[in-house]
C-alpha cells in the first residue's frame, strides 16, 4: 500500500531532525563560547546583547533565554561534508575527529554569515518577525539594528580565522577567508537583484535563478565547500563535489520555499493559504506564470501585482488556479532536477570507497535532499 504524503513528509521530517541533532549542541556551544570572548566589556553588552537575542539565547532584555535559533542547517552541512570527506579520503576515527574539532569554528562562521544576512534582509525586507519573535530592527530601531548586522558580518569572518588555531593549514584557511568574503559579495549581489524584482515586470525564470544561486546557495555552496576543504585536508575532487552538491542544494531550499508559499497543504488549518500569493511575493512560480501565461492572463496578473490595493479572495482564487494550471508542474520539474543533480555530486563524493555511502554523515545530507525534494511530489 502506497504510503499517504503525510505519514511519508513526518517520517523525512524525523529522519532529517534526528540528522540535525546530532551537531545541534556542540554548534551551540561552540557560537557561545566565541560569543563571550567578544562579549568582554559591560558597556558593549548592549551591542552584543541583540546578537545573542536574534541567536534565540537571551530575551529582549537580554536575560537567559531558549528561544529557537534556526535550524542551524549550515553550519551541519560544514560538519557533515567534514566528515564525509575525511572518510572519503581514508582518514581515521582519529583523523576524523581531529578533522570536525578544526572545521567547528568555519560552522560557526557560516552560521554568522546567514544570521548577519537575515538580520539585514529583515530590515530591507520590513519584516518585524522572525523565528516567531520580534527582529532586531523592529526593538532596537533600523540604525542600530544596521550596525548590529554588521558586527555579526564581521564575527563571522573572525570565527573562520580560528580554525587555524585547531590544525587546518594556514593556506586552507587563507583560501576559506577568500572564499568567505566571495561567498558574501554573492549573497550582496543576490540580495540587490531581489530587492530590484520587486519594482519591476521584466523578470525571466532564468534570472531568478540566478538572483537565487547568489541569494541562498552561495553561502550553502561554501559551507560544504569548506567541510569538506578541512576533511580532506585540501584534496580537490572531493571539494569540487560537495561545492555542487551544496549549490543545488541551495537552489533546491528556495524552489521548495517558493512552491510551499503558494500550494502548502499544511497552511490550510489556521494559517493563511496561498501565503506568497497574498503577499504578492515574486517567488519563482508567479515569474513563470507572467512569461507564460496566455496574454490576456499574463496581463491581468500583473495588473493584480502592480495594483495600489491588496488582492481579494477572487483574485486569489484565480491565481491559484492561473499559476497552478501553468507554472505548478514546471516548478516541481526544476525542482526534481535539482535534487538529482544534488545526488548525483553526493555520490561522486563518496566515490568507490567502501562505507562512505553509508556513512552517517552521506545519510544525513541525502535526508536533507529526500526533505526538499518531497515538496516536487503531486502528492504534496
Ligand atoms: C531562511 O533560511 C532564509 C532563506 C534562505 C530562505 P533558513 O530557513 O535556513 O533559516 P533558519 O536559520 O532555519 O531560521
Ligand atoms: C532571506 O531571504 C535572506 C537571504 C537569503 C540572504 P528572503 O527575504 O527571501 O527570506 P525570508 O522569508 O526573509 O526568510
Ligand atoms: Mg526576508
Ligand atoms: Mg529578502
Amino acid at each position: 500500500m502506497a504510503k499517504s504524503p503525510d505519514l511519508t513528509r513526518d517520517a523525512e521530517a524525523a529522519h532529517l531532525q534526528t540528522a540535525l541533532d546530532r551537531f545541534r549542541d556542540p554548534i551551540i556551544s561552540e557560537m557561545r563560547a566565541f560569543f563571550t570572548a567578544h562579549d568582554a566589556d559591560a558597556d558593549l553588552h548592549s551591542f552584543y546583547g541583540p546578537m545573542a537575542y536574534h541567536l534565540g539565547w537571551v530575551d529582549e532584555r537580554f536575560a537567559p533565554a531558549q528561544n529557537p535559533p534556526g535550524k542551524l542547517m549550515r553550519p551541519a552541512l560544514v560538519l557533515w561534508a567534514c566528515e564525509l570527506a575525511a572518510l572519503a579520503v581514508g582518514a581515521d576515527a582519529t583523523t576524523r575527529a581531529e578533522r570536525l574539532y578544526g572545521a567547528l569554528p568555519a560552522a560557526v562562521s557560516v552560521e554568522l554569515i546567514h544570521n548577519f544576512s537575515l538580520i539585514h534582509d529583515d530590515i530591507e525586507d520590513c519584516d518585524r518577525l522572525r523565528r516567531g519573535r520580534p527582529t532586531i530592527w523592529a526593538i532596537w530601531g533600523e540604525p542600530q539594528a544596521i550596525n548590529i548586522g554588521d558586527g555579526m558580518f564581521a564575527l563571522a569572518r573572525l570565527a573562520l580565522v580560528d580554525c587555524a588555531t585547531r590544525g587546518v593549514a594556514a593556506p586552507l584557511v587563507l583560501g576559506m577567508a577568500g572564499e568567505l568574503d566571495r561567498t558574501s559579495l554573492r549573497l550582496c549581489e543576490g540580495q540587490h537583484r531581489d530587492m530590484g524584482f520587486e519594482g519591476t515586470t521584466v523578470v525571466t525564470p532564468t534570472m531568478y535563478l540566478d538572483m537565487i544561486a547568489r541569494k541562498t546557495a552561495a553561502l550553502m555552496r561554501a559551507a560544504c565547500s569548506f567541510g569538506a576543504t578541512i576533511g580532506a585536508a585540501g584534496v580537490p575532487g572531493i571539494v569540487r563535489d560537495l561545492a555542487e552538491f551544496g549549490e543545488c542544494l541551495g537552489v533546491a531550499f528556495q524552489l521548495r520555499d517558493d512552491l510551499l508559499g503558494i500550494w502548502d497543504a499544511h497552511t490550510s488549518l489556521g494559517k493563511t493559504a496561498a501565503g506568497d500569493l497574498r503577499r504578492r511575493k515574486k517567488s519563482l512560480p508567479v515569474i513563470h506564470a507572467l512569461a507564460h501565461a496566455p496574454p490576456t492572463k499574463r496581463a491581468r496578473l500583473a495588473a493584480i501585482y502592480a495594483a495600489e490595493t491588496e488582492p481579494t479572495e477572487a483574485d486569489i482564487t484565480w491565481m491559484l488556479t492561473v499559476i497552478g494550471a501553468t507554472s505548478r508542474a514546471w516548478c516541481r520539474e526544476q525542482l526534481a532536477e535539482l535534487c538529482a543533480r544534488a545526488r548525483t555530486a553526493l555520490a561522486h563524493a563518496c566515490g568507490a570507497h567502501a562505507g562512505v555511502a553509508d556513512s552517517e554523515s552521506a545519510q544525513a545530507l541525502g535526508a536533507l535532499v529526500d526533505y526538499i525534494a518531497l515538496a516536487a511530489s503531486p502528492a504534496e
